[in-house]
């Protein structure tokens, strides 16, 4: 399979990708057997990991979305986190899994986490596919995560650049020529 041309690398195949998730949700199954969690997916990009994680899962569950904004169109934070769609469901006595695409500076999870956590929740945790530990700037609890990644611009699979590439099936790096940081 070739690579696409905006991708200067290759960091996750969709085999690596499918067989991770299916431990991750073994896991899930395992710590919320007799319960059905509440999966809270952050828009847009973890909608893909999220579709794929749920059908992985073999208790019952329920979804939700909410979405915030805090990078607008740049590839740094502003720092300021707006929320632009809240969840449907009230989450009073549920057992919370916030389900994201990517861990970066931790100031989109962890103003999602105080936000849900204030609705008492019986549990909240926290999932999510990739962790880019180097660009942390506020301290997240994570509890389920799939992949630790370098700090580079990555795209596929839900992740974008300018809206693009995130139907790409698998998760690579974008070539630098493509965005000036
Ligand atoms: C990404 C990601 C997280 C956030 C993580 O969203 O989905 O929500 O950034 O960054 P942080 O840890 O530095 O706060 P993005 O704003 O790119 O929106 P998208 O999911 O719609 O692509």
């Amino acid at each position: 399979m070739a690579l696409h041309k905006d991708f200067e690398s290759l960091l996750f195949s969709e085999e690596q990708i499918k067989t991770r998730i299916a431990e991750m949700a073994a896991q899930i199954d395992i710590d919320y057997k007799g319960k059905t969690p509440l999966l809270i997916g952050v828009l847009k990009g973890s909608f893909i990991f999220m579709s794929d994680l749920m059908r992985a899962m073999k208790i019952e569950c329920t979804v939700d979305f909410l979405a915030v904004s805090s990078y607008g169109t740049k590839s740094e934070t502003s720092g300021q986190v707006r929320l632009l769609k809240d969840i449907n469901e009230n989450i009073e006595g549920r057992d919370v899994i916030v389900v994201e695409d990517i861990l970066d500076s931790g100031i989109t999870l962890s103003y999602i986490m105080k936000l849900l956590s204030m609705r008492r929740p019986a549990s909240i945790k926290l999932c999510t596919l990739l962790d880019k530990p180097e660009r942390r700037r506020v301290q997240v609890d994570i509890h389920y995560r799939g992949f630790e990644v370098p700090d580079a611009f990555v795209v596929g699979y839900g992740f974008d650049f300018a809206e693009k590439y995130r139907n790409v099936p698998y998760i690579g790096i974008l070539k630098p020529s493509l965005y000036a940081r």
